[in-house]
């Protein structure tokens, strides 16, 4: 790789960003490579994913996941780290291949995709995916094609490996603040989790309209429990009081969100991590998960489409939660009963698009529900 390519990675500052680059370099190289797309693979559950492709909305068309071990030549190169060309994939296809085709590899072929180079992405002894690098034209990858593409692979586990390191750095760093008041804000621990999943729920079925890539809907799991960071400054006597807040009591509650994000620079200029990808997902999470559609919301009053979609999202998933669970000052609601408040207050304060995707999804939800039960907390 020319020194003058890395240099360049360096200056920029997200990976997609980046990966947007290398995919333009690849192209001024190369003409003939007009594409790559990258899918990771996640160990617990065994999946691969698509997370990147150079065009977005491909990749929502061809975005798919399915469990390695049931991907019989990924799986393959996987284990014998070996990459596979295809020079035509037609081949693989009917006519000429009469046997059922893998349906993805029939939409490449529909959408004129000819040749097929993939490769497993390894830091060290790591799988972190594959990459998959695809002409319009047959027969592109000679041998020196190949050895430059095996240089772009390498370079793009770094890029991802990196991107991922930084990402649980903030999240660790993030959540060490948060874990001083763990023991006393009821919203932790199964809760936050929880939430952060009913989040992620909403934000993976707002496609098309909206487009999350794999990335960012793994952002949304690690940011949305660190939604209410600025409650650390808010004092036990309001945050655990078991009855109703004074208006002064709710105005000093009511600091949590912009307290959140002043904290929230300090522990991003403490790491260094400035020029974290996606960090404005994070800020915008804490700024303006009380922002009502209506306008009155706090910290800003501001309306509808001005509020940032992962807060609109967020916003969702914390009032259910809020709603399910006991709190100092109420009762836990029954999931119908907190389906049918969701519904009276969309348009109002929650975004109207996000709720009726929650609730389309109430088997989901209700599963969530379950699988994070809540552990009896001791009194403090
Ligand atoms: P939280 O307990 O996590 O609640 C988050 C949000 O859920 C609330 O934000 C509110 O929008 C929604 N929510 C909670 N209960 C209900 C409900 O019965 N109906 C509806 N429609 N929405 C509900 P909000 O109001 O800005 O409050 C922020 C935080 O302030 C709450 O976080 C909680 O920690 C605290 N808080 C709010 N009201 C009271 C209260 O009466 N007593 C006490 N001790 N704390 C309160
Ligand atoms: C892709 O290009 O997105 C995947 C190609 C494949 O599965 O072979
Ligand atoms: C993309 O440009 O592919 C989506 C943006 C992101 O993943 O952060
Ligand atoms: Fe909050
Ligand atoms: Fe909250």
């Amino acid at each position: 790789m020319p020194g003058s390519l890395v240099k360049k990675l360096n200056d920029l500052n997200t990976l997609p960003d980046k990966l947007r680059y290398l995919g333009a370099q690849l192209r001024r190289e190369n003409s003939a490579v007009e594409r790559f797309s990258i899918a990771l693979y996640h160990p617990e559950t065994d999946i691969v994913r698509t997370f990147y492709s150079t065009s977005p909305v491909e990749e929502a068309i061809t975005a798919y996941e399915y469990p390695l071990s049931q991907a019989r030549s990924l799986n393959h190169m996987a284990k014998q780290l070996e990459p596979r060309v295809i020079q035509d994939l037609t081949l693989l296809v009917p006519p000429i291949n009469p046997e059922p085709a893998n349906p993805h590899t029939l939409l490449l072929v529909e959408q004129g995709w000819r040749s097929s180079y993939t490769s497993p992405l390894m830091v060290s002894t790591n799988l972190l995916g594959f990459v998959f690098f695809n002409s319009r034209t047959p027969h592109v990858f000679s041998d020196d094609l190949l050895s430059k593409l095996d240089l772009y692979s390498q370079l793009i586990a770094q890029l991802i490996d990196q991107d991922q390191a930084a990402i649980r750095t903030l999240a660790a760093a993030a959540r060490s603040t948060l874990s001083v008041c763990a023991e006393r804000d009821p919203e932790t621990g199964e809760h936050l989790e929880r939430m952060a999943h009913y989040a992620q729920l909403i934000a993976k079925n707002l496609t098309p309209h909206w487009f999350f890539s794999d990335r960012q809907l793994q952002h949304i799991l690690l940011f949305a429990p660190l939604h209410d960071l600025g409650k650390v400054v808010v004092p036990d006597t309001i945050l655990l009081k078991p009855g109703k807040l004074s208006d002064e009591e709710f105005a000093t509650m009511q600091r949590h969100a912009k307290q959140g994000a002043l904290l929230l620079d300090k522990v991003v200029e403490s790491h260094g991590l400035n020029r974290l990808p996606d960090i404005q997902m994070l800020k915008n999470i804490v700024l303006y998960h009380h922002e009502r559609m209506d306008g009155t919301g706090y910290p800003f009053g501001l309306k509808g489409e001005a509020i940032p979609i992962e807060a609109r999202i967020v916003a969702v998933a914390d009032v259910f939660d809020a709603l399910t669970t006991e709190r100092p000052y109420k009762e836990a609601w029954s999931i119908p009963d907190a389906l049918i408040e969701l519904e009276r207050i969309a348009g109002s304060h929650l975004d109207p698009e996000c709720v009726e995707v929650f609730i389309t999804h109430r088997d989901e939800v209700e599963a969530l529900f379950h699988r994070f039960a809540d552990h009896p907390r001791k009194k403090t």
